[in-house]
């Protein structure tokens, strides 16, 4: 049921230059809603190892369902090849669900505007930004974006808060929508996508009464409807702001079925970490401490008994849990689910070091070679403060140790 079916209109390079191309079939009747999203910083999809969870592009483009949907920008959060490959899986799988424009925000800058210039190519919609500027103070992306929305005009202004990217050439957000507003025919309507906090929207909100919608980010993290013209989605792909009528958030929960283009865009990232061998080139190969890793078959001879509950438990068999999903070699995945990824004599890939393939036991207690050559050196780790670093907020809410403890205890009651 795709309600919204007009091919987008790419943004004029001047501002106020240009309005919406006729379509060359009416459109269908459009109940007049769009969405807003924003602030994924990375994050694709929920990892999946708690439930219920929020999130991910596949929800996404089933609740959006052909409507409209304008990103606030922050894709990612950081350069990188690992974000790069993010930031155009995003790219592509946006541009099969109707979104409009991306406004750029500083996180995306972090890619470079060299790398976000020919990753643009890769959308049908336009990447935004109305004062971002280069060396000669000229426009690098488009001002706007147009689009028809009901039969009405739509205008979408994008800009960034200047005091996010102290490094960049930015004009005054402020001046600059009003520059754009007033270029703009009477009747269009005006969305304007600041990326910056929310005191920066609400001036403009509150100087130009002509936007029906100023978007912000960088709030709390949540999203919120501060009025029917003032609203941010929230981060990491949880959440959309679904607007046009009333403004309301929507929840990306697992009610919502994925949608299956999103679901080969996802394939498809994964199959690229593995082409590029993205784990081998993310791992920051940091010294290995202690003597380094040795696996666990070197605690066996001496430790038996803790071998043996080791063995029986879920972390002996850890790696299986993403390879069910190819996502054994995703840097985003492995650190929790194997032993010393990042360090020397770590976990390097499932092939190169198959020992270190799961949660071991120097998953916990640290890397033990020092130890094994002379026992009375103990291990380095204090092993009760360690489960945090895994089982933390969002893989495993309301972890206890008091609780998880006794379900992979080895010699029984621990002491105080
Ligand atoms: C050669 C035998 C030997 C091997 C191999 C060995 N250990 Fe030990 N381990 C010992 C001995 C002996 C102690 C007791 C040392 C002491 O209390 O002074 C000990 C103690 C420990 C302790 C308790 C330390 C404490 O603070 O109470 C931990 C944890 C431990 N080992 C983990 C490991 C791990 C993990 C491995 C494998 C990477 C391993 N050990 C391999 C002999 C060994
Ligand atoms: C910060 C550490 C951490 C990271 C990073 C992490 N995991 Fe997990 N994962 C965990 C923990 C802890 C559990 C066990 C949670 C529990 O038992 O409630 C888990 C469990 C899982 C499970 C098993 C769920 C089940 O109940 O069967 C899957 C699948 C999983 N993770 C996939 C992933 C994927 C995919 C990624 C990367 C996108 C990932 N994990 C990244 C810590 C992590
Ligand atoms: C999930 C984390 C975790 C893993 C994995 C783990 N341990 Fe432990 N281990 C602990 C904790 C926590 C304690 C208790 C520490 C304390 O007493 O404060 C402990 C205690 C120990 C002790 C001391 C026992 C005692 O009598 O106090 C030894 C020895 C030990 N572990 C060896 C191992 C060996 C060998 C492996 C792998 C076969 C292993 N552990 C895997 C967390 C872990
Ligand atoms: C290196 C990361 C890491 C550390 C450290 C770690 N865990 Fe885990 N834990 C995991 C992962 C990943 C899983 C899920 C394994 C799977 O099924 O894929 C898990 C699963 C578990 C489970 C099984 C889930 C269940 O409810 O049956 C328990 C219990 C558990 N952890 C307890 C602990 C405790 C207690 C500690 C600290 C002593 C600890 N873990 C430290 C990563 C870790």
């Amino acid at each position: 049921m795709t309600r919204w079916a007009l091919p987008l209109v790419l943004a004029a390079l001047l501002s106020g230059s240009c309005g919406p191309e006729a379509p060359e079939t009416p459109p269908p009747a459009a109940p007049g809603v769009w969405f807003v999203a924003g602030e994924e910083h990375g994050y694709l999809e929920p990892c999946g190892c708690t439930r219920p969870q929020l999130g991910g592009l596949a929800r996404k483009g089933t609740a959006v369902d052909g409507a409209p949907l304008l990103e606030n920008g922050d894709l990612v959060r950081q350069g990188g090849r690992l974000s790069e490959l993010k930031f155009e899986t995003f790219l592509l799988a946006l541009s099969e669900i109707g979104c409009v424009c991306l406004n750029i925000g500083e996180g995306d800058l972090e890619l470079g505007i060299d790398f976000l210039k020919s990753a643009a190519g890769m959308a049908n919609f336009p990447l935004l930004s109305a004062n971002l500027l280069d060396e000669a103070g000229e426009r690098i992306f488009a001002p706007t974006a147009d689009f028809e929305l009901d039969g009405r005009a739509v205008r979408v202004i994008g800009v960034l808060d200047p005091a996010l990217a102290p490094g960049a050439k930015v004009a005054d957000p402020e001046r600059i929508v009003a520059k754009i507003i007033e270029g703009t025919a009477a009747g269009t309507e005006i969305i304007v996508l600041f990326h910056g906090p929310r005191e920066g929207a609400l001036r403009i909100a509150n100087r130009e009464r002509r936007a029906a919608a100023v978007i912000y980010a960088h709030g709390i993290g949540e999203p919120a409807v501060d009025s029917e013209r003032l609203f941010t989605p929230g981060d990491r792909s949880r959440w959309m702001v679904r607007a046009g009528e009333v403004p309301e958030v929507i929840d990306l929960s697992e009610d919502l079925e994925d949608h299956p283009a999103m679901r080969r865009a996802m394939t498809t990232y994964v199959a690229r970490l593995a082409r590029e061998d993205l784990l081998a080139r993310m791992n920051p190969m940091a010294p290995a401490e202690h003597g380094g890793y040795k696996g666990d078959a070197a605690c066996t001879t001496c430790h038996e008994q803790e071998a043996r509950a080791h063995h029986a438990s879920r972390h002996a068999r850890a790696i299986t849990s993403l390879e069910k999903t190819g996502r054994e070699v995703d840097p985003d995945c492995v650190s929790c689910h194997v032993t010393g990824y990042g360090q020397k004599t770590g976990f390097t890939s499932t092939l190169e070091t198959p020992a270190l393939a799961r949660v071991g036991c120097e998953s916990c207690h640290g890397p033990a070679a020092d130890h094994i050559e002379s026992p009375a050196t103990h291990p380095p780790a204090d092993a009760r403060t360690a489960c945090r670093s895994c089982h933390t907020e969002d893989t495993d809410p309301g972890f206890s140790f008091e609780k998880k403890w006794p379900v992979i205890a080895h010699r029984g009651p621990i002491r105080e």
